[in-house]
């Protein structure tokens, strides 16, 4: 396929300029060649990234423009600290602050108004998946953006599927069980639009590590991955990065 591999860090509640400076030593032009590589930091060390030879992203931001929302943050300020991407409805969010499928989808619709791309994340927990009833669960997840969006849109969105059970627990999605959702989601996409289904960019997240990337990549609807715990660790992420190539 032609879509551009995209590998994505998301940071969390971790790092500190320290991290950030080795980022920027160690990461060079060459690692994001040919794989868009993109920086999800927490928000407040998005200003000591000056000079990062890749993108950087916000971890989540309001639906709001702006106003008397105490504690968030709006589209418009993530671009003017740089950020090109913004992660939306990650489980975390949708588990810590109660966060809709409504809700995301008005996110994601928000951050394409302010011409910046949301990675929208969707995945199950382990009592879905051990009911078998892992479509459903994420089709009902699609149908909200689906909904909210147009064509266009949905276009210009890179989706993430992330199994709730794998992320931070070292139990990764085996090759096939990624492919069979990223399948399953690309082939969701279809019904709306081919095209718009073949170009979308679907990232694996969920204990990606140097040495299971590159099988995961390998199958046919990975195009890349969110990397969580293995973002902080500028060597591990760099492979990561080259295993998506
Ligand atoms: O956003 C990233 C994911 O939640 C994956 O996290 O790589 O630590 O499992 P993890």
């Amino acid at each position: 396929n032609k879509r551009k591999p995209f590998v994505a860090g998301n940071w969390k509640m971790n790092g500190n300029r320290s991290l950030v400076e080795s980022f920027v030593a160690s990461l060079d032009s060459d690692v994001a060649q040919h794989v868009d590589v993109v920086i999800c930091p927490p928000a407040v060390l998005l200003s000591s990234f000056n000079s990062a030879s890749f993108s950087l992203g916000a971890q989540d931001v309001s639906a709001q423009d702006n106003g008397a929302h105490t504690g968030d943050m709006s589209v418009d300020m993530f671009k003017e600290a740089g950020c090109e991407y913004i992660i939306v409805g990650h489980s975390e969010r949708r588990e810590d602050h109660g966060e809709s499928n409504a809700l995301i989808a008005d996110k994601a619709k928000k951050v394409l108004a302010g011409k910046l791309t949301p990675i929208v994340c969707v995945g199950e927990p382990l009592s879905v998946r051990e009911a078998g009833n892992v479509e459903s669960y994420i089709a009902e997840q699609l149908d909200a953006l689906i909904t909210a969006l147009s064509v266009d849109e949905l276009a210009k969105c890179v989706i993430a599927y992330e199994p709730i059970w794998a992320i931070g627990t070292g139990k990764t999605a085996s090759p096939e069980q990624a492919q069979d959702v990223h399948r399953f989601i690309r082939e969701y996409f279809a019904k709306v639009d081919e095209a718009l289904a073949n170009g979308l960019r679907i990232l694996y997240g969920g204990s990606v590590k140097p040495d299971n990337a590159k099988t995961l990549f390998a199958q046919a609807d990975v195009d890349g991955g969110l990397i969580g715990g293995a973002s902080l660790k500028v060597e591990d992420f760099i492979s990561i990065c080259q295993a998506a190539n």
